[in-house]
């Protein structure tokens, strides 16, 4: 247990899900965020220190899954501590979280923040997250991870609050948690250039658009063979199809944003279809190769072309791995999701909805995962704008 500041009082909380989340001090800040899914996908970086996208993405935030984050700068700490769902762990989770630590409080050093509390950008902090994607679920949970550590130690650390500083921070930590700092569909900007100047302009805005919902179809919750980061790397390094996919995801980013203005649903799905395929077609070109999609994956693909041609406009995403993501209007929800369940009888399938963006909530309150397994099958309501940090 950390030693109070002096003069700060200090309580220890122990939450339901989080176990002991140490002594809870004035500087300890608590966020939400969501997983994003793309319809423009993110692959490839131009700056891999300064996590600056080769094209611009766009995505839809889901209502499902969200991660809950506790960071409590502490002054007796001689280390940053991550937990997660209750564990350490050890290794490369905690030298991401730490080196993103490592960033905010740099900033906070550099914005003055700590001005009025000069030591609080030396302290370590003691990080405790709860990710409530189930064992298994094979979703990726850095985008909502980030996002939530972005806004709660922004907090912490006396960081500024406002959408454009959080994702741009966020996409330190991960590039697709740059997204999640905003709720429903999202662009985030490549930014301009390769410096400074670049980091200053990539970030995360919200876009108007049709009322969309996604089916999650689990192939698989197996870590995958080769990780995002390193085949999105090979993928730059040894695929011939890089340049096509650069310039073809540009367009295609272009076409979506007008296809979302004018509410062309059809239009939307087709480019998410297209431009999800010839994402994994550049990535099927890495040397060594590398395949996500399997068997079963592409099957899905197959069905969800049927259930078009039967009248039921759904069409289909995969990020890196071989589970399937069904893109719908949200009217349509109920029944793709059932049209899929006839097909698939014995495939988890994870309906969700838009959800909201990265917030903060009270330390003491009962988190988004606490009321859900309160109330078990009911997807977690979106909040509204209101409530995010800003
Ligand atoms: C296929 O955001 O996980 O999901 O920036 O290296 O952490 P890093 O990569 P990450 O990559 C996501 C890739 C994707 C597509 C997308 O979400 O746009």
């Amino acid at each position: 247990m950390g030693h109070a500041p002096l003069g700060v009082s200090t309580v220890t909380a122990t939450h339901p899900s989080m176990g002991d989340i140490g002594p809870i001090t004035p500087h300890t800040a608590r966020a939400t965020a969501h997983p994003n899914i793309a319809l423009v996908k993110y692959w490839g970086k131009r700056n891999a220190d300064l996590v600056l996208p080769a094209t611009g993405s766009l995505s839809l935030t889901l209502d499902i899954y969200p991660t809950d984050t506790v960071v409590s700068p502490d002054p007796s700490l001689t280390s940053d501590i991550f937990t997660l769902n209750g564990e350490p762990v050890p290794g490369t989770p905690t030298q991401r979280v730490s080196a993103f630590l490592d960033l905010v409080r740099k900033r906070s050093v550099e914005q003055g923040s700590g001005q009025e509390k000069p030591e609080l950008p030396h302290m370590y902090a003691r990080v405790n997250s709860i990710n409530s994607v189930p064992t298994g679920a094979g979703l990726a949970s850095s985008a909502s991870g980030f996002a939530a550590l972005a806004t709660a130690a922004s907090k912490a650390y006396g960081l500024p609050g406002d959408p454009r500083s959080l994702s741009r921070l966020a996409r330190r930590g991960s590039g697709s948690a740059t997204r999640s700092i905003l709720g429903n569909l999202v662009i985030w900007h490549p930014g301009d250039g390769d410096d400074e100047h670049a980091d200053l302009t990539s970030y995360a805005e919200s876009v108007p658009g049709p009322d969309l919902a996604m089916v999650i179809c689990v192939v698989s919750g197996a870590q995958k063979a080769v990780s995002s980061r390193v085949a999105m790397a090979d993928t730059i390094r040894t695929s011939p199809f890089f340049g096509g996919w650069v310039t073809s995801t540009q367009r295609d980013l272009v076409y979506m944003q007008q296809a979302l203005a004018a509410g062309d649903y059809t239009r939307v799905g087709e480019i998410t279809e297209s431009n999800a395929l010839r994402m994994h077609a550049a990535i099927n070109g890495n040397r060594p190769p590398v395949r996500y999609l399997a068997p079963t994956s592409v099957a899905i693909f197959d069905a969800i072309a049927q259930l078009r041609n039967d009248g039921l406009e759904v069409y289909g995403t995969a990020d890196a791995g071989p589970n399937v993501v069904a893109l719908c209007q949200a009217k349509d929800l109920d029944a793709t999701h059932a049209a899929l369940h006839e097909r698939f009888p014995d495939l988890e399938l994870i309906p969700a909805r838009a959800g909201s963006g990265a917030h903060l909530t009270p330390v003491g309150e009962t988190s988004e995962n606490e009321q859900n397994s309160a109330h078990e099958g009911q997807p977690a309501q979106a909040h509204d704008a209101a409530n995010r940090q800003e």
